[in-house]
């Protein structure tokens, strides 16, 4: 039995000697140390043994599979750094690019937007998207049966489907970033310098121009002596930024029921300038936001003495903004995860 193991040994390291590749190696170690492999055989047979050479055999036994386990792995490490001439590798071919994703145009204009109005000092905060009926309407001064309400298609909760207790909150899905101007100058106080991005919600019939989803962002400053020279400074300073261009800004009156005066804010048409083109209809003028200063029952409700202080805010569409930077004419696309769209960005 001895002779037997030792002879076999020396067979072994001979065939291991002229071993070239690892799946030589591999289909060796399988024809000795597999479950049917000739030395494990062997091993099996020791059973048999008397009980002193059980101790001689075995020992022997393992300290040749001991052996041949670690010249197995030394000729692996030989041959892996040698390289394997049978491996079908083409060293020189280029290497597989990795295909990383990046930023939806939407939160790279965001992103932006946030940049520029940290740099002018404003803090960016976010807010509840299920809102109170309270902060989306009635502290910006849109009571119960004001025909505003009308402007904006909201969804509405039904409070039976609420699992909280009170269930007289009235909640809906905020129609419009402006939500977060009383909880802000509820929780910061006067002087006050916040930036709201966000999703916003109506109730809409989709087409090209509208969806049931789309992103805002709502700016409102407020301090002492705050005019509406300031507002058209920092909207100036917003669009120049985002397009990347000196632009005009210019104001009309409109109607908000959370400003006094209101505004609409147009932007010189970066496409033709002003000249008239398709884009801005012949007007030489694009409609970029709603704007206005801050309505004295609106500061009244968010805490801050409207004889002490005033402000601005403005709200800008910022899925629209996207579309006009980029020329997209569609809104639906922003969401339609179709990456032909997507990877023009
Ligand atoms: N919240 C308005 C809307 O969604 C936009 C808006 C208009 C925001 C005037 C403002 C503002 O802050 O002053 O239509």
């Amino acid at each position: 039995m001895k002779n037997k193991l030792l002879q076999l040994k020396d067979k072994i390291f001979t065939e291991l000697t002229n071993v070239k590749d690892v799946q030589a190696l591999v289909d060796l170690e399988i024809k000795y140390l597999g479950r049917k492999g000739e030395l494990t055989q062997i091993l099996r047979g020791i059973a048999n043994l008397s009980d002193e050479d059980k101790k001689i055999i075995g020992r022997l036994a393992n300290e040749i599979k001991e052996e041949l386990r670690e010249k197995i792995r030394e000729i692996k490490d030989i041959i892996l750094e040698k390289g394997d001439e049978n491996r079908d590798v083409d060293v020189t071919l280029p290497g597989e690019k990795i295909k990383i994703g990046h930023l939806h145009p939407l939160t790279q204009i965001q992103n932006e937007l946030e940049d520029l109005l940290h740099s002018l000092g404003f803090m960016v905060i976010d807010g509840p998207e299920l809102e109170s009926d309270y902060y989306c309407f009635e502290a910006l001064n849109i009571p119960p049966h004001h025909p505003a309400r009308d402007i904006q298609d909201t969804f509405y909760i039904d409070p039976a489907s609420l699992k909280t207790e009170n269930k007289k909150i009235d909640l809906v899905m905020r129609t419009h970033t402006s939500s977060v101007q009383a909880r802000a100058m509820e929780k910061y106080g006067a002087p006050l310098r916040v930036a709201v991005p966000g999703r916003v919600f109506r109730s809409e019939a989709t087409d090209a121009c509208h969806d049931v989803m789309f992103y805002q962002l709502e700016g409102l400053m407020i301090d002492k002596n705050i005019s509406i020279a300031n507002l058209i400074a920092v909207l100036h300073q917003i669009f120049s930024g985002i397009f990347k261009k000196n632009v005009k800004v210019r104001v009309r009156p409109g109607y908000f029921p959370f400003v006094e005066p209101g505004l609409e804010v147009d932007m010189s048409c970066t496409i033709c300038g002003e000249k008239g083109c398709p884009s801005c209809k012949h007007s030489g003028w694009l409609e970029m936001a709603g704007a206005g200063m801050v309505h004295p029952n609106v500061l009244r409700a968010g805490g801050i003495d409207p004889e002490k202080y005033s402000g601005f805010a403005f709200g800008i569409g910022l899925s629209r903004l996207v579309m006009m930077k980029y020329g997209i004419d569609d809104i639906r696309l922003f969401t339609s995860g179709d990456l032909r769209f997507l990877e023009q960005f």
